[in-house]
């Protein structure tokens, strides 16, 4: 069904004001508000509860960190893995109570990007909008990479074939196209043509999945629990488990996918903290016990080279080829719904991008009938499959987890900047300690940022080099505040 561009997405006048001002001015908390649900040609559906929100982040966060990073931690961290767990989990925890606050102000699908715009100017949000591409656009394209391991673990376990590299690896990593990720992005695109609330419910059912899944592995590994592997607790020091920690953080990126979802949801200032919270804590504490059984059950320096390492685990424990290819099954099942949930994100924060007139209006179409953004649907889908089918997933991880870092960054700094511009403003939820909770997460998100390596940030100035010279070409010109609105823009601070 073709759809006709509405007021949301006219076009743009050319920006009469000074650059600087342009750069730094802000859109009102009220405009935020008041433009969310509408596209152009149709309207987002408001059809999401707290639980299918709460999954929503479960299901973006719960995936390739879990079955497949962890075994790349341990024979950085050894059993202190679990620590490092714990560590990553506050890091992120420090970010979610910010992310709670303003997605419960603030319900908009734009997430971090439009908090940005609220409080730091229109500079500022695109580069946030920018980063966040980084977060779910790549790291979906990350994830559909470990997807291929246990689509092969599963292959094995059940008819005993496995796909050979040259089918299931990148270029560069002995293969030349990586199927499995590419067809794991096409299946999550056509899930998410259907609808919001069609692809909510299966992710639902992949989330219960994948939880029986890691439950199953907990009950198995226990079995040949050895307090002997425990020790030494920290064979590689506290830089070992720090180092794991920062490895590890790419398994908590997605707790905030629910904040996307912010156009959608029934009641959004009261779900939106609930369902950011409860995510990260369940999810928290099956990391810790899985991690915990999975250093109990196998020597840490058996980890090394080990792929798809629970599973091997599994087997070690004699948990048999049925209990292996369970856990292959809810391996798949896991990044799937992971793939699905971030692909999901990305789509509503170009959505909002393009509402706000930084990126062509395109992407703020909703087909009438499904209530689905069609064309930013496929546009995004394209783009991630061919992207994961052609990259290797290290390189990917880490530029993930750089961008992600930069966006958390922000969102700390627009709670104190919120709480100081509009205190008046009703909160559904607080940030307890305020204004030292937000300034420590920044400070680690800065700290965590720093502790990646070198290559890591020339891909990351490098992206950021591209984004600027975009919204210098595009976004500047086309920006929605260059036109009048029924609330006046705010002058930069
Ligand atoms: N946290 C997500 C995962 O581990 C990105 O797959």
């Amino acid at each position: 069904m073709t759809s006709t561009p509405t007021s949301a997405t006219s076009a743009p006048t050319a920006p009469s004001v000074p650059l600087r001002t342009q750069l730094l001015r802000r859109k009102p908390v009220e405009r935020l508000v008041a433009d969310a649900g509408t596209g152009a040609g149709g309207q987002l559906r408001r059809t999401l509860g707290v639980g299918h929100l709460t999954t929503i982040s479960i299901g973006a966060t719960l995936g390739t960190g879990i079955f497949v990073v962890l075994g790349e931690a341990v024979p950085v961290a050894g059993p202190a893995v679990v620590v490092s767990f714990v560590l990553a989990g506050v890091i992120a925890l420090l970010s979610a109570l910010s992310y709670a606050e303003l997605a419960g102000m603030i319900p908009a699908a734009g997430s971090s990007y439009s908090y940005s715009y609220a409080t730091l100017g229109e500079l500022a949000a695109w580069v946030c909008g920018w980063c966040l591409i980084l977060e779910y656009g790549v790291s979906v394209a990350a994830v559909a990479v470990g997807w291929g391991q246990y689509v092969n673990e599963l292959l094995h376990a059940t008819i005993g074939v496995t796909i050979p590299d040259a089918w299931s690896q990148p270029p560069g990593a002995g293969g030349y196209f990586n199927v499995p990720a590419l067809v794991v992005v096409v299946i999550a695109t056509l899930v998410l043509l259907r609808g919001v609330t069609e692809s909510a419910r299966v992710n639902t059912a992949m989330v219960v999945i994948k939880i029986l899944a890691l439950l199953l592995f907990c009950a198995i590994a226990f079995t040949a629990f050895r307090a002997g592997n425990l020790t030494p607790l920290f064979p590689l020091g506290l830089a070992g488990m720090s180092s794991g920690a920062a490895t590890l953080f790419f398994s908590y990126i997605g707790f905030d996918a629910a904040s996307t979802a912010g156009e959608e949801a029934r009641d959004p200032q009261r779900d939106l903290p609930r369902a950011i919270m409860l995510s990260l804590g369940i999810v928290t504490l099956l990391y810790c016990l899985v991690a915990l059984a999975a250093v109990g059950a196998m020597p840490w320096r058996r980890f090394e080279g080990t792929e798809a390492a629970l599973a091997r685990i599994v087997d070690q424990a004699g948990g048999g080829s049925l209990v292996v290819g369970l856990l292959s099954l809810g391996a798949v099942v896991a990044i799937a719904s992971v793939v699905l949930t971030v692909l999901y994100g990305q789509i509503r924060i170009l959505f909002a991008m393009a509402r706000d007139g930084l990126v062509p209006p395109v992407f703020a179409r909703v087909d009438q009938r499904t209530g689905v953004p069609r064309t930013n649907t496929l546009v995004v889908g394209l783009f991630v499959s061919l992207l994961a089918a052609s990259i290797p997933l290290g390189e990917l991880a880490n530029a993930t987890s750089i961008g992600t870092l930069f966006a958390f960054a922000l969102v700390n700094v627009a709670v104190l900047v919120l709480r100081r511009t509009r205190p008046e403003l009703p909160r559904a939820f607080r940030v307890p300690f305020a204004p030292v909770v937000p300034i420590a997460g920044a400070l680690l998100c800065c700290y965590a940022m720093l502790s990646l390596g070198a290559s890591t940030w020339v891909v990351f100035v490098g992206w950021m080099v591209l984004g600027l010279a975009l919204y210098a070409g595009y976004g500047r010109r086309h920006s929605r505040l260059n036109a009048p609105a029924p609330h006046a823009v705010l002058p930069p601070q």
